[in-house]
């Protein structure tokens, strides 16, 4: 075969689709449910939008999928949706410095990175991401946290954990990304390769290298904490208090910075306890007021998150095996059993779509019984419908509960009500 998909990329599939659809719908509802808008962005935005993620971070000097069009224009596929949220926010009106309403925003697209392809990690993969737009507020960061304990408590996730830490306002943080430039300038050929060139471009980024020798280095810095303004430290020792009343299981750890440029204050990680390395943070957020100012020029904040809808599966299905079992209790399936039933077979799906049941209807007719039984072995459904020529000719219907093995036979017209009530009795 000649034909393959580029290195990094997924395809959807089979029961894989089924598990994007099912996580996909659950994050629809509970957005709605907490009352945020869902949103859609173009896949690709002009090339200065997302160079203000941060030129010295990996995603912007590495990462993107850039190209000219036609008329010359630079334009990249989108490695993440908080700028193209921003720049849709403010493009259209929405955002006002002197209003005390809050903007919530949700959306789940495709995001494009160029990265080494591995376990949970894409060059195309698909983000959930919420961005909550309001003048800085506690409670804006405590709502965020509280959203995301929500949606992993929807899945069944208990195993999990918050990594936190507040990397200040611009002040604060220019005092410390000096002092560390400093610090770790006197021992500059002990960094790794890497580091060397980011004590110039973003020193703060070297505080969650990898590379042994980094980390001595960085163990023997003060906390960033300790940089932190009076105000600043109250905010986030406010924050840490309320989740621990709130029974929120966190972490702190001053040396998470986060891989984009454009956080302040508070930011975050989710993971998964049962996986402690960080490579695979589930989700990941934080409040980003710089990136606000830019794209939009208001002196307004925004917290927001995003999580990797397959890092999401993969971590459900760790913790709940059973959770994307095929629900097959509602599903009919029918099947005419004759080219003559075709018809009246048809006109019961139109009546079971009506009422918006799920219906596998069998395309094949005039077969043997043992077809339609090896059929129903294979679908499995909670209810089945085979329809003969008997049946149409005189307006029923031959309904059986695979789960009881009952038939019943109903009159056409009586059909609705008798599905919903035996339904009903099934699901308990
Ligand atoms: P991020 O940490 O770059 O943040 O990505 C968020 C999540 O997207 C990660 O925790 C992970 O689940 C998933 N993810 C990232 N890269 C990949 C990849 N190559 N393959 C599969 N999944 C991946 C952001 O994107 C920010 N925009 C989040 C945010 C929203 N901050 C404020 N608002």
């Amino acid at each position: 075969m000649d034909y393959k998909k580029p290195k990094g990329t997924k395809d959807i599939f089979n029961i894989e689709s089924y598990k994007y659809e099912k996580t996909i719908n659950i994050l629809k509802r509970v957005s709605n449910n907490f009352n945020y808008e869902y949103i859609e962005t173009p896949i690709f935005e002009y090339t200065n939008l997302f160079n203000r993620i941060g030129e010295s971070s990996d995603i912007v000097s590495k990462e993107m999928y850039t190209f000219k069009d036609k008329s010359n224009r630079s334009l990249t596929l989108r490695p993440e949706g908080t700028a193209s949220a921003t720049r849709l926010a403010a493009e259209n009106n929405l955002l006002n410095p002197k209003s005390n309403d809050h903007l919530k925003l949700f959306y789940i697209g495709d995001m494009f990175r160029y990265e080494r392809p591995q376990s949970g990690r894409y060059r195309q993969f698909k983000q959930f991401g919420v961005e909550l737009y309001s003048k800085p507020s506690l409670s804006s960061d405590i709502e965020v946290v509280l959203m995301i304990n929500s949606i992993l408590k929807e899945f069944n996730i208990s195993n999990y954990k918050f990594i936190i830490n507040s990397i200040g306002g611009e002040e604060s943080r220019k005092k410390y990304v000096d002092f560390i430039k400093k610090e770790l300038g006197k021992n500059v050929n002990l960094l790794s390769d890497d580091s060397k060139v980011r004590i110039n471009s973003n020193p703060l980024r070297i505080l969650d290298s990898k590379n042994k020798r980094d980390i001595e280095l960085v163990n023997k810095l003060p906390s960033i904490y300790d940089f932190l303004s009076p105000e600043e430290k109250e905010t986030f020792d406010k924050i840490c208090k309320f989740l621990d009343e709130y029974n929120i299981k966190y972490e702190i750890d001053h040396l998470l910075v986060r891989g984009l440029d454009y956080y302040n204050d508070f930011v975050f990680e989710v993971v998964d306890e049962s996986n402690s390395s960080r490579t695979n943070s589930i989700l990941g957020g934080g409040r980003y007021s710089t990136l606000v100012k830019d794209i939009s020029g208001f002196e307004l904040s925004s917290v927001g998150f995003a999580i990797g809808i397959q890092r999401l599966i993969n971590l459900v299905e760790n913790n709940n095996p059973n959770f994307y079992n095929k629900e097959m209790k509602n599903l009919i399936y029918i099947a005419p059993l004759t080219e003559k039933s075709l018809l009246y077979s048809f006109t019961i799906r139109d009546l079971l779509i009506k009422e918006k049941f799920n219906v596998n209807f069998d395309l094949n007719f005039d077969m043997k019984m043992k077809y339609y039984f090896n059929k129903m072995d294979k679908l499995n459904p909670g209810w089945s419908i085979l329809v003969g020529d008997k049946d149409s000719e005189s307006n029923l219907v031959t309904v059986k509960n695979n789960l009881t093995k009952e038939i019943k036979e109903v009159k056409f017209n009586e059909l609705k009500s008798t599905l919903t009530n035996l339904m009903r009795k099934n699901n308990g």
